[in-house]
């Protein structure tokens, strides 16, 4: 069985839900529901694959409080290996707040070791243990960014075939040094309007063949309409499956894990692997949250069975 190196941001959701109305300052609101999850578009994309049937491994940093015994823990119990994570006494682990409304959410970074991970952090001597690196959210990992090129040329070189999703940008500054690590990317996965910012192109299907001239295939997420792909001037297109809708979150990352799990581990063809992913997505949807109740591959292809 291959074996997956995620790297990435580690931190936890505080999801707040059942608001009677907006915060106003000066004011207490009680709400109906509490959660604390594991948050990170990286640990969720690693969830999936474990669930999948996937061997992986994560390697990323947490403080030494209390939020990180409960990243640590998580990880550890949805089977990822976590000998990679790094306890840090100078930092505290990252928190995001949601506050959830029935039609959107509000959502509060606290950066902390989400941004903390640098190069010098990773031993990429052990890199050639694994067949496959993904990582994700490149504008939230401050200090591992301009370190992404050494780490995926240092990926490629030991063997590894490699993805990316960059994530949005939240100061929407869309820099360019992205470019430079794409020549070392076998599967770039941003969203749609990712990839528009990152490109400035105006169209999906020229932003996606920009892109591919710089990495080997780009998959292109484009919500309820499903997902594109293109590499080496060839395009395909995969409709996603109507589902009712419940919560967004975690939907690219389930997208992620099913197209790498059928593509890189099951080595089915790019339309089939699209599918799959478009499967993964619809069932995130599905359910609240971005990791809970996740499927196997057996699972995933029943659910695709039942929709023809
Ligand atoms: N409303 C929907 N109905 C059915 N499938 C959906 C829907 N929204 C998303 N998906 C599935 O999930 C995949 C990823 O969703 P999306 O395009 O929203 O990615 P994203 O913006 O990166 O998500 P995230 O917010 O998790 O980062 C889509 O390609 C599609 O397969
Ligand atoms: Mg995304």
């Amino acid at each position: 069985m291959k074996r997956l190196l995620v790297i990435g941001e580690l931190n936890v959701d505080l999801i707040i839900s059942g608001l009677p109305s907006l915060p106003v300052l000066g004011q207490e609101l009680l709400c109906q529901d509490f959660e604390m999850t594991l948050g990170s578009s990286s640990a969720i994309c690693a969830s999936w694959l474990a669930a999948l049937g996937a061997t992986v491994d994560f390697w990323g940093k947490v403080g030494c409080d209390l939020y990180g015994e409960f990243v640590v823990g998580e990880l550890e119990r949805r089977g990822i290996g976590t000998d990679g994570v790094i306890r840090d006494s100078s930092i505290r682990t990252g928190v995001t707040v949601s506050l959830s409304y029935p039609h959107d959410r509000a959502l509060f970074t606290y950066l902390g070791s989400i941004a903390a991970l640098r190069l010098s952090d990773l031993h990429l001597g052990l890199l050639s243990r694994y067949d496959h690196l993904h990582s994700a959210s490149i504008f939230l990992q401050r200090e591992l960014r301009p370190g992404l090129p050494a780490l995926y040329r240092a990926a490629k070189k030991a063997g590894l075939t490699t993805s990316l999703d960059s994530g949005w940008d939240p100061e929407e500054q869309w820099g360019r040094d992205v470019f430079d690590v794409l020549p070392h990317v076998d599967f770039f996965l941003p969203n749609e309007t990712e990839a528009l910012h990152l490109t400035g192109a105006n169209d999906i299907e020229e932003a996606a063949t920009e892109l591919s001239c710089y990495a080997g295939t780009v998959v292109v997420k484009l919500g309820r309409e499903g997902a594109l792909a293109c590499t080496g001037g060839q395009v395909w297109k995969a409709s996603g499956f109507k589902v009712e809708v419940v919560d967004t979150t975690g939907a690219g990352d389930a997208f992620n894990a099913g197209f790498l799990y059928a593509h890189v581990i099951e080595g089915r063809p790019i339309p089939e692997a699209l599918h799959f992913a478009n499967a993964c997505g619809a069932i995130a949807v599905t359910i609240i949250g971005g990791a809970t109740a996740l499927p196997s591959a057996a699972e995933v292809d029943a659910f695709i069975e039942e929709w023809q």
